[in-house]
């Protein structure tokens, strides 16, 4: 059913003005990526597949097996075939949905009767011997055995055998607010040393934790065995069909096999192996580089600018003779075994080179892995991976040790997706098409398939290496930025969030399709997507749009069909699931479309209230909502606080977020300033 948005009713929003978006968040943490033309300028086919997608789901059906689709287009609701069943809830966390908090709001909001409890923050030392936190006198030795910045994917990983007593952190540090984080200073040396700092609160941490019992707020352990700060500094191997690739080597790695670092880690996924996959996202802004097609492609900058690290780190100066590839060592999926703190990370190259936001792992029947990524830029592309090896079963170290060669062989793919409506009923609004539904069919599209390119004039390491330009050879769909993408853990089905796109069908960019169907899209949408016989090894899928955000009364909104009140949602950013397959939503970027603060929201998948939207909390002023997990049997819900307060100064904090002491006071490790940090929320 259609429900007109001027009869929908939103849950109790209090009134807000619209706001802009940061403009510290666009430099500091993606480069100013949307100042620049979108980087990809290529005719991919995207204007055939408009041209050729008014055809009706009738005949879809008759073209591909009517019995085989039927299931993958069951509606919700349905168990899927040959998944492990239906999501729903009724079980799952009972909570009063928030009110929508304004984005002036400097705290962190949760529903009645529920309290959260700081777990993890920035500077939060990790070793015995380790410095205190002392933000006026950071040094880079101290930032190496403490917490990074600005914390993104998330996971608490319970200790098996230890009765919900015992746990380890992993978490992702994107980077860093150097604006909020030093005192200003016009001294060179200290300059240097605040770079330092930088790069070392860059990458990531493991952390062990520990509690009185299930559903108690966790602390960290310091000291702890297993312990871990990784960052720009750490040993990489490098594996997969690029690994030695002369596209690889530098003149520090003559053989292209060590890379040291790794950098604007965003999201992530746990595997079923137990290690942590993270994305290497816009490892871009760090660089100068030679003006090249391939160097374009990715938004390397050509000119000199940005936090300049090459003034403390040759190699970031990848115009520079030696370090001209520098530049093609980030932007891969890195995978961390938090149970070794020994062990070396690794960069696979097997996944493709891009602008990684996560990677997230569905086993299929057949015991083959398969890992979904997003590539998040505007007009860029979603993926999948899919292993040639099985997995094995079992916890053995043997087991352990084979899976984590998973991800080092296999197939990659990229999405096209198809509508089913007539063109012209896509008109840009987000109004929908007369079958009430923008939805569709899709291919995967092989880059790489039995150890061979499939992309003409491209060898392995060439596509795996400039993956963006080999998508844009065999036309795959331009979509709004591929935030997370996540298969669901109890029907399959795969949720991609497309965060917003402002240049969608203004001035030369692309046009609007049915997936993609707003112009100048400011508040994003979530794709669902549904593997043909639900297997996740697939070349073929269905797919719909579960929500089309925003203000609930605003026109060219869609909330799954769902006809109750329902919270406003923009910039959906990182997903994940509960026990019961409902989706949690995290955002980034309400404070500008909305002029709320970024929240956590949970959204039921089936039944009649499919599209139901519910805001379970909000983070404070200028924050973004991180790494959602989601322990719904345990009552526990765990946030990454990223950048609070970012568009403050040294001077003149916006945020006093964890700690809310005396600005800039600094009292048994509690500061007067905003700390990214991870968050639990419990029952009070
Ligand atoms: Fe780092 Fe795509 O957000
Ligand atoms: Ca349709
Ligand atoms: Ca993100």
């Amino acid at each position: 059913m259609t429900i007109a948005p001027e009869n929908r009713r939103m849950l109790s929003l209090v009134p807000h003005a619209r706001g802009k978006r940061s403009a510290v968040t666009c430099e500091l943490k993606c480069g100013n990526a949307c100042a620049h033309p979108a980087p990809n300028t290529s005719e991919n086919g995207y204007f055939r597949d408009i041209a050729s997608a008014a055809f009706s789901r009738r005949r879809m059906l008759g073209g591909v097996g009517g019995g085989a689709l039927a299931v993958a287009l069951s509606p919700a609701g349905q168990a899927v075939a040959g998944g492990r069943g239906s999501a729903h809830h009724g079980a799952g966390l009972r909570f009063t949905p928030i009110a929508p908090v304004p984005a002036d709001v400097d705290d962190l909001t949760v529903p009645k009767g529920w309290t959260w409890t700081p777990v993890i923050r920035w500077g939060d030392p990790l070793f015995r011997h380790t410095p205190e936190f002392d933000p006026e006198h950071q040094t880079e030795a101290a930032q190496r055995q403490q917490v990074g910045y600005n914390c993104d994917y998330l996971d608490i990983i319970e200790r098996k055998g230890s009765g919900g007593r015992r746990a380890v952190a992993v978490l992702n540090h994107e980077y860093t607010n150097e604006n909020i984080m030093f005192p200003p200073t016009d001294d060179e040396q200290t300059l240097a040393e605040q770079k330092r700092v930088a790069m070392a609160a860059h990458g990531l941490t493991v952390v062990e934790l520990r509690r009185s019992g299930r559903g108690r707020p966790w602390s960290m352990v310091r000291g702890a065995r297993l312990n871990r700060r990784i960052h720009l500094q750490t040993e990489f191997a490098v594996d997969g069909p690029a690994a030695g690739h002369p596209l690889l080597r530098t003149q520090d790695d003559p053989l292209g096999r060590r890379i040291l670092g790794t950098q604007n880690n965003c999201s992530g996924g746990t595997t079923p192996w137990g290690t942590v996959l993270s994305g290497e996202e816009n490892f871009n802004q760090y660089f100068v580089a030679n003006d090249t097609p391939e160097n374009k492609r990715y938004g390397i900058p050509t000119t000199a600018g940005g936090r300049a690290w090459w003034t403390v780190d040759p190699r970031f100066d990848a115009r520079q003779p030696g370090y001209e590839n520098e530049v093609h060592r980030f932007g891969w999926v890195v995978e961390i075994d938090p149970e070794d703190p020994d062990s070396t990370p690794v960069k696979h190259t097997a996944m493709g080179r891009f602008k990684h936001e996560s990677a997230n792992i569905r086993v299929a029947p057949d015991g083959r892995v398969v890992a979904y990524s997003g590539d998040d830029e505007r007009f860029d592309y979603l993926y999948k991976f899919v292993s040639s090896k099985t997995m094995v079963k079992g916890s053995s170290r043997a087991a352990r040790e084979a899976n984590k060669r998973l991800l080092s062989s296999g197939d990659l793919y990229v999405a096209r997706l198809t509508g089913d409506s007539p063109a012209g009923q896509i008109d840009g609004s987000g109004d929908l098409p007369a079958d009430e539904a923008f939805d569709g069919s899709g291919r995967w599209i092989p880059l790489v398939e039995g150890g061979r390119s499939k992309v003409a004039g491209m060898s392995v390491a060439e596509v795996l290496v400039f993956t963006r330009l080999a998508a844009d050879r065999v036309g795959a769909t331009k979509m709004d930025r591929p935030e997370d993408v996540q298969p669901n853990p109890v029907t399959g089905r795969v949720y991609a969030a497309l965060t917003n796109n402002t240049n969608r069908g203004v001035g030369s960019n692309p046009g609007v399709d049915e997936a993609n169907p707003r112009v100048t899209n400011r508040e994003g949408h979530v794709l669902e997507l549904t593997e043909h016989r639900n297997d996740p090894t697939s070349t073929r899928f269905a797919w719909t749009l579960l929500l089309v955000c925003g203000d609930p009364s605003s026109a060219g909104t869609y909330f799954g069909g769902y006809d109750g009140p329902v919270s406003p949602i923009s910039c959906p950013d990182n997903v994940a699931f509960d026990s019961t397959g409902a989706l949690w939503i995290s955002t980034d970027g309400q404070p500008g479309t909305l002029g709320l603060n970024d929240a956590l929201h949970r959204v039921t998948l089936s039944g009649r209230q499919r599209g139901k939207v519910e805001q379970f909390l909000a983070v404070p002023r200028e924050a973004e909502t991180c790494g959602p997990v989601v322990h719904d049997r345990d009552g526990s819900v765990f946030v990454a606080v990223q950048h609070p307060g970012e568009e403050g100064s040294w001077a003149d904090q916006h945020s006093y977020f964890p700690d809310y002491v005396a600005p800039g006071t600094l009292s048994r490790g509690r500061w007067g300033g905003p700390r990214p940090s991870v968050v639990q929320v419990h029952r009070a």
